[in-house]
């Protein structure tokens, strides 16, 4: 019953959809800040790395309160292992990767102009395993790809978000990523849009649902504190949600979708692994 309250409001709302063929990312973006700004005039743009919990006082101290011991601690600690653990030929992750890996997620994703593709981290994650002689991870493994970048990321904790579109080849990726965040799929004719900008702040059934600002900066994130969810494990449960067939985690839809998402939180903090519901 509630879901269906929630696509009548979805239905009633006004969605900016549709778009001048001659805007710009930066202005794109600066629309939808503005958009979120005039609808929740209390909550300051930092706040925005909480997501849903920035619209519930209660629910922010609870997590307040788990971040202080967080009790996925040790699979971070799983994670900093596999980064430092030798491959075959004696080398690791860290050697892959300028001062120590410290500051390098927060270069992600980025549009490469020699392949025309958005590179996320955790393809220079596996590129460095094959450069190395070594099989490269499946994007939605947990126990590889997850805890190594729940670890690696962290080492970008603090740095702030900075997509750089500066070329019309990367203007198209963001674009791209920007047309599937809008598009209705699946069986219940939603959009990511439809959640995260029209009825953020609203519940789907028992949740609040989070501003599409912010998303990207904390994850891998462990949910319910024990799950580990990459982003692109979090973009295919939400099309679950939406009874879409989900593309799969590091595929090229995702990767474009990430880089447009990712632009929408630029100048905010970065903040790896933390809890979520
Ligand atoms: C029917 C509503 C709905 C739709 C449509 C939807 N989501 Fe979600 N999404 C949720 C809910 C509910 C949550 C969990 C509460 C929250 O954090 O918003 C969530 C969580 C997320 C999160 C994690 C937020 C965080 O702070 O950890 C991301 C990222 C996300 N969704 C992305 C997407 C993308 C991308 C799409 C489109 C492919 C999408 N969602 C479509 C309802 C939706």
């Amino acid at each position: 019953m509630k879901t269906m309250i929630v696509i009548c409001i979805f239905l009633l709302s006004h969605v900016t959809q549709s778009l001048a063929n001659d805007i710009d990312p930066a202005t794109d973006s600066q629309n939808l800040k503005k958009f979120f700004q005039d609808r929740f005039p209390n909550i300051p743009f930092d706040q925005y790395i909480y997501g849903a919990l920035a619209y519930s006082k209660d629910a922010k101290s609870q997590y307040d309160s788990i971040m202080e011991f967080p009790p996925f601690e040790q699979e971070i600690d799983k994670g900093k292992l596999l980064w430092g653990t030798p491959f075959q030929n004696g080398k690791s992750f860290k050697d892959c990767f300028p001062n120590g890996g410290f500051g390098e997620a927060a270069k992600y994703p980025k549009y490469d102009k020699s392949t025309d593709q958005v590179i996320t981290f955790e393809m220079m994650i596996n590129n460095c395993l094959v450069s190395n002689g070594e099989k490269p991870f499946t994007y939605d493994d947990t126990n590889t790809m997850g805890l190594v970048t729940a670890y690696a990321k962290k080492l970008s904790d603090g740095l702030l978000m900075k997509v750089v579109i500066s070329s019309v080849g990367a203007e198209k990726k963001y674009f791209n990523g920007r047309q599937l965040f809008f598009k209705r799929i699946g069986q219940l004719n939603l959009s990511c849009a439809s959640c995260h900008i029209t009825n953020a702040g609203n519940y789907f059934r028992d949740e609040l649902i989070s501003p599409a600002i912010g998303h990207t900066t904390h994850f891998p994130v462990f949910r319910g504190g024990e799950f580990l969810f990459t982003l692109h494990m979090r973009y295919r449960r939400c099309m679950e949600a939406m009874r879409a067939k989900p593309f799969p985690a590091g595929s090229i839809q995702l990767n474009e979708l990430e880089f447009f998402h990712s632009y929408l939180s630029n100048g905010l903090p970065l903040e790896a692994s933390v809890y979520r519901k």
